[in-house]
């Protein structure tokens, strides 16, 4: 018998499957293409305690119980096609696990309707790519407590572990697990961006090459910067491709492409009324490199810049490109857990983002020295209200926020666009702006439309007749 099954054996199906099994469990694993199933114990079979299911019968015959079946599918269609194959098999108690990148208001409606067939849901995100699946990564459960409880010493154990501690923790009802997931991954689109603009403003305005750059990353990657997406940014600027000579990120098409979670993010985020401004930048930068054939004639027709000021001195702007790259990174978490705190208290999920902080800090893409920090500030005290202005992320900006402005000039005056590093930097001038020019938003809106305004110095709400008698109403 099983304590497990894993159920669609794609790359992070099969990690996580060889990852239970490396860690003492036994591990039923089914595909709805059998041939999967075979090839997979071909393969791996002598690893551990697996045992192959060929049909859904099979699967639920082999389950201790209440049956754990962790779906590793792709987001989308093939989860309810999942869910429809496996259910009508499962006993009042069983427990299906979605391990993909779902949207978090599916994982909700599918957790109602299992609910209403006596089976248990959890949505779980799970972060780290093929490695992060196969050696540890962070895992992101929410949905059902209980059935949580039953699978909650496995998903700890083949999580990956930083200091003793493991990088999973249950994250709250519903679709939390999904939704932190999908903020995890928004961020994860921001911190591309910034290391890729940060790499087209160093390749152009100092016209250094790939393999140099690999080095100031590998430097990067010593100090405050020290993350995952910057060590693999080095060794992927340091690769030549076989066929050319060349350095292979030069011969990779400029297209970004995109799943989905970075634009639910922001979309989320706009529902709620929280500006993500770095996430959506990133978004939209992956959508502009996507309008290929029309920048190559925009590339033929605008005009750029002249001349574009004097020279940087190398040197000092690798280090302001550095400065510029943690500060706008701060920028980008600060604006992350804006939008978990709001989608908690919209919902009621309660989220702990203290320890949302500590599963990110080993196993996830986002994995950085950065997230420590993050962490001690949420134990060192409760109810923060926005990361930049707890003191270690204060005192940061504060001492680098010069070599930010001094890159973003550099940038505007060369005509390179960096939306992630300048838009996070207006972010920051406008979130401690205690007035902004929104005064003169509403009263245009109230000219035009009647909206109304309030005063600074009286209660209540008012429109000004603007083009007729120039009186001020109150307004009930
Ligand atoms: C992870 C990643 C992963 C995600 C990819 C691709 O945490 O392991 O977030 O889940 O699918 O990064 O995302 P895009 O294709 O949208 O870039």
């Amino acid at each position: 018998m099983s304590v497990i099954a894993v159920v669609g054996l794609a790359t992070m199906g099969m990690n996580l499957a060889r990852n239970l099994a490396r860690n003492g469990f036994g591990v039923s694993i089914y595909n709805r293409t059998t041939s999967r199933v075979d090839d997979f114990m071909k393969q791996y079979g002598a690893e551990g305690a697996f045992t192959p299911a060929h049909t859904p019968q099979d699967l639920v015959a082999q389950l201790d119980k209440p049956r754990r079946i962790l779906m590793m599918v792709k987001a989308g269609p093939p989860v309810d096609e999942t869910i429809d194959h496996l259910a009508p098999h499962l006993e009042a108690g069983d427990i299906l696990i979605d391990g993909g990148n779902s949207y978090f208001l599916d994982t909700v409606r599918r957790g109602k309707a299992l609910e209403a067939r006596g089976l248990r849901f959890i949505g779980t995100g799970v972060s780290g790519g093929e490695e992060g699946a196969l050696l540890g990564p962070s895992i992101m459960p929410g949905g059902d407590r209980d059935a949580y409880q039953q699978v909650e010493p496995m998903l700890t154990m083949i999580s990956a572990h930083v200091d003793g501690d493991p990088c999973c923790t249950y994250i709250g009802p519903g679709g939390a697990g999904h939704y932190v997931k999908m903020v995890h991954n928004g961020i994860e689109y921001a911190d591309i961006q910034l290391i890729a603009e940060a790499y087209d403003l160093l390749t152009h305005a100092l016209n250094l090459g790939a393999e140099d750059l690999s080095r100031i990353f590998s430097e990067w990657n010593k100090g405050d910067l020290e993350s995952y997406l910057i060590q693999i940014t080095s060794e992927v600027l340091a690769k030549r491709d076989r066929a050319t000579g060349r350095p292979l990120v030069d011969v990779i098409v400029d297209e970004a492409e995109q799943k989905g979670t970075g634009k639910w993010a922001s979309q989320s985020a706009l529902d709620l009324g929280i500006p993500v401004t770095a996430i959506t930048e990133a978004v939209f930068a992956r959508s502009l490199s996507a309008l290929k054939a029309d920048r190559q004639l925009a590339a033929r027709t605008l005009i750029g810049p002249n001349g574009g000021g004097k020279a940087p001195a190398p040197a000092s702007l690798v280090d302001d490109v550095r400065s510029a790259l943690y500060a706008s990174k701060i920028v980008a978490y600060a604006q992350g857990f804006e939008e978990m705190q709001a989608a908690s208290n919209e919902n009621g999920w309660d989220l702990q983002l203290g320890a949302i902080a500590r599963i990110w800090r080993g196993g996830c893409i986002i994995r950085a020295r950065f997230l420590n920090r993050i962490t001690d500030a949420y134990a060192a005290e409760g109810g923060i209200k926005n990361l930049l202005l707890v003191p270690y992320f204060r005192d940061a900006i504060a001492s680098t926020q010069d070599a930010w402005r001094r890159v973003i000039g550099v940038a505007v005056e060369r005509g390179i666009p960096v939306p992630a590093f300048s838009s996070s930097l207006a972010y920051y001038d406008a979130y401690r702006r205690e007035r902004l020019p929104a005064n003169l938003v509403q009263g245009l809106r109230d000219y035009f439309g009647a909206h109304t305004y309030r005063r600074i110095d009286r209660a209540g709400s008012f429109h000004t007749r603007w083009a007729q008698d120039g009186e001020e109403v109150p307004v009930r």
